[in-house]
Order: C-alpha cells, then structure tokens, then sequence
C-alpha cells in the first residue's frame, strides 16, 4: 500500500517538476525516478539456461503442502521470502507441470502473473521492488505433479510411488512441485509443512517439529535451517519405519526405510548406526559436519539412483546395493555438493570425484584396500578417456568420466603434493566454503595457495584435456 502510494506521487511530481525545469532552462532533465526492470529468466548456467533467475535472492521458502494418496493430487501454499538485488518490475519463478495456480501476491497484495514456456512463472507485482528491499511472494496452487523424465539425466522431481510419493530434485526436479528460484547459486533456508492421511509418515530435510493429527489427518513440519540449494531440498511421504539414533559426536541420527521393503529383522538398526558411524569418521577427515543432524531414507523410489538430498539422502532400493559405500559416497556428499556446491553444473565432478574418493577411502578404512589400490584398478580399467572432467557437457554430468575420473584427480593430486598438503586440501577446502558455492577454478586457486605450487598443467591434463594422463 505505501510502496503504490508512493510511485504514484512521483509520477506526479516528476510530470510536473518536467514541465517547470524545462520552462526555466531546456537543457536540465527532470530527476530521473528509480528505473525498474525485469529479472532475468535464467541464472546463467550454460548447460541450463532456463533454471534459475536474476533480480532477487531468496532467503526462506515455506512450503504447506497437503498430499491426496488416493487421487496423487498436492493442494500448496509456497511462501517466499526475498531482497530484490535489482529495482525490479517483473521477476520469474521456476515452476512447471500441470499445477495451477488460484492465488499469487506479493508483499501481501495481489500480482499479475503468466506461465512463459517450460518453467517461467512471471510475475508482476502491483508496483516496482527497490533494490535491496526483502519482499514476500506467495503462491497457492494445486494439481498431481509430474515427474520429469529426461532422456539423459532420468527421472527427477516429484515421483509418485506405491504408498505415496518422493520429491528428488537433482538436477531440475524442485520446480515440479513447488515455486523456485532453482540454481544452486541461491540457497536458502526451509521449512516445509506436510499434511498427509494419518498412518502415513512424512520425512524432509533437516529438524523435526511436532506432528500433530486430527480430522485423520496428520500435518509433518520439518525445518532446514542452514542454507540449501532447491537441488538438494527433498521429500518424502508414505509408510516408513523410522529409527532415531545419534552419532558418537552428538548429532540427531533419523534414519527410515520404507514398510513394503524392510524385511529384514535389524535392518533398520545397521541402517542407522552405518549412518552415524560414517558421518563420524568423514568428520574427522572432512571437518566438522555442516548441518544439524543426519540420516537417510531406503525406498522404492523407482528412479535407480541414490541422492545426497541435504542433511538426508534418499537411497533407492534398486540402487544395486545399499552398502557402505553408498552412504560413504553419499554422506561425503554434505560437505562435497550440500555444504559447498557449485555455482555452475559443469563443475559437478567438485560433488562427484569428492563423492567418489569417499567411496575409495572408506574401502582402505574398512577393507584394507589402499586408495592408490583402488585408484591403479581405475586408471587401468578405464576405457573412455573422452571429455572433460570440469565440462562434461549437459548430458553427461552423471557420467563415470566425473565420478571416476573426478576420483582419479585427486588420487593424482595426492601423489603430486603429498599426503599432508592432500588431506588439509580435504578439511580445509569444505571448512573455507562452508554452506557456499564454488567453482573449480576456485578449488585450483585454493590448492596453489596452500602448497605455494602452479599447478596449471597438472589440472589442465586432468581437469581440462581428453584423453589419459601420463602417470
Ligand atoms: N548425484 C547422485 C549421486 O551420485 C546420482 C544421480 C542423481 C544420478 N541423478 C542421477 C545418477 C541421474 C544417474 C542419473 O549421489
Ligand atoms: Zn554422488
């Protein structure tokens, strides 16, 4: 109200001080009022240019979603609270699929808005956001969302399962369900509010609130208060059993695995204190855990793959196993992909080859394989050495070429500064950049600063150029 008040009285007075200055002296202008524009409908990632947006930064998303078993239908309110880094007219929201929306305001007051293309929501708020001003954006929406199925990247999104659903949102699934500024370059803190059937269980990111039930139905809060990348922002609704544990260091353990797959007695127990056991050693290794408790979710997702969903991956039950591995490879994730993640996705391998090197150094741990062990078989097994590890392409950030190859690199580096300068690399890299964005030239600039060395070649022969690098 005050915001509209006030762009009215400047056009007044700007029409009328127009007409006076150019009385008394032709060549004076007007005093220019705020110009605003609109925000980009991309953050500018060249392997996904619609994802993401420019003129604002968002700060918190809180989703309310009530969820139907029976006819696969959300009913939403997504809330967000954001600062304009630009005086903007117009800005864009990621959202897609057959939702529609019933009501959008901003600041409290209703907006205009269309749906542009595959995932633009363009909205027009009543009168112009100053740069630097905090807004509120709220969308109420409704329908069965629609997992996305990309030829290369596979399923994502909100995937609907036998008792309920799964939200996995890596690389472009977020904006299935909810409104988003989705690119990894804008976290965010969360808090999601689910209402489901009574019976079912609901699991997300981050800290429990209390659950409450009533009229057969029970609503599920769940906070993430450190920043998140929608990429990494998850749910999961539908018959769990869940364990609740904690980790030697202290940390909130919740781990569940889905009913119609936990068939074995104590399972559920090995799941849990795996877990934690691998959250405590990675912490020794990788410095102190990023966020404010642990788990996972085992499920019959459907999608093949697991996920380093933040603070909980979710591990699909046809994931070919669900073993140590796995976890070390995807708990190493949270400080490698959740705590600092990359501002572009051709930099993934700073997720993957971490990721993957878990996996390496997990296996010495425990099965007295050396890394250089696992690293020779690699080197020597490997039968594609095309494209590059830090830009594989849009259609190959899955690819071994990162995870593999990722791995390699830093086996390789190991050798080139030696174990000391290596493993304060592995500790002191995540602490530096905790809950930020990186990229890999940030990562070369840090490793030469630490070891006083130019390792420009070393990291063109790997990182940059196809092909199998010398030994
Ligand atoms: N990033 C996941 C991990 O390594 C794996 C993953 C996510 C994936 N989406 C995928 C693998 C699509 C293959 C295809 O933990
Ligand atoms: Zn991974």
């Amino acid at each position: 109200m005050r915001g509209a008040g006030r762009g009215h009285l400047l056009i007044v007075s700007c029409v009328l001080s127009a007409g006076l200055l150019a009385a008394v002296s032709p060549a004076a202008e007007a005093a220019p009022g705020p110009r605003y524009s609109p925000g980009s409908p991309g953050a500018g990632d060249p392997y996904f240019p619609d994802m993401g947006n420019g003129g604002y930064d968002v700060g918190h998303y809180d989703i309310r979603l009530a969820f139907d078993p029976g006819t696969g239908a959300i009913d939403a309110t997504t809330t967000i609270l954001a600062t304009a880094t630009q005086n903007l007219s117009r800005f864009d929201l990621d959202f897609q699929g057959p939702l529609t929306i019933s009501k959008l305001s901003v600041n409290g007051l209703d907006a205009t808005f269309t749906r542009s293309g595959a995932q633009e929501l363009v909205i027009t708020p009543p009168y112009g956001l100053r740069k630097g001003s905090s807004f509120v954006v709220s969308v109420s929406y409704a329908g069965v969302p629609q997992k996305i199925d990309d030829p290369a990247l596979g399923l994502s999104g909100w995937v609907a399962t036998k008792d309920g659903a799964i939200a996995l949102n890596q690389p472009i699934g977020a904006a299935t369900y909810y409104p988003v500024n989705d690119t990894p370059d804008d976290k965010a803190t969360y808090t999601q509010t689910i209402t489901v059937p009574a019976g079912l269980t609901v699991l997300a990111n981050g800290e429990p609130g209390p659950t409450t039930t009533r009229d057969h139905r029970s609503t599920f809060r769940w906070f993430m208060n450190r920043p998140m990348a929608s990429e990494l922002s998850m749910l999961a609704i539908g018959a769990y059993n869940v364990t609740r544990g904690v980790t030697p260091g202290g940390l909130p353990d919740i781990t569940a695995i889905g009913q119609a797959i936990d068939t074995k007695p104590g399972q559920g127990q090995v799941f849990n204190r795996t877990t934690a056991q691998i959250v405590q050693w990675e912490s020794s290794v990788y410095g102190p855990y990023p966020f404010d408790s642990t788990g996972g979710i085992i499920a019959d997702v459907g999608v093949g793959y697991a996920l380093e969903t933040q603070s909980r991956p979710v591990y699909d039950q046809r994931t070919s196993d669900v073993d140590g591995d796995l976890l070390a490879h995807e708990l190493g994730h949270q400080w490698f992909g959740d705590s600092l993640t990359p501002v572009h996705w051709s930099d993934i391998w700073l997720n993957e080859g971490f990721a993957t090197y878990s996996e390496w150094l997990y296996q010495e741990k425990v099965n007295n394989i050396p890394v250089q062990q696992t690293f020779a078989k690699a080197y020597a097994d490997e039968e594609d050495w095309s494209g590059e590890v830090a830009d594989p392409g849009r259609d190959r950030i899955f690819d071994d070429l990162v995870y593999n190859r990722g791995a390699m690199t830093l086996q390789a580096l190991r050798m080139q500064i030696g174990d000391r300068a290596f493993f304060r690399v592995l500790s002191e890299w995540p602490t530096a950049h905790r809950y930020g964005t990186v990229s890999t030239q940030q990562f070369i600039r840090f490793v030469e600063r630490l070891t006083h060395r130019d390792l420009g070649a070393f990291f063109r022969t790997w990182l940059y150029q196809p092909g199998k690098p010398a030994l």
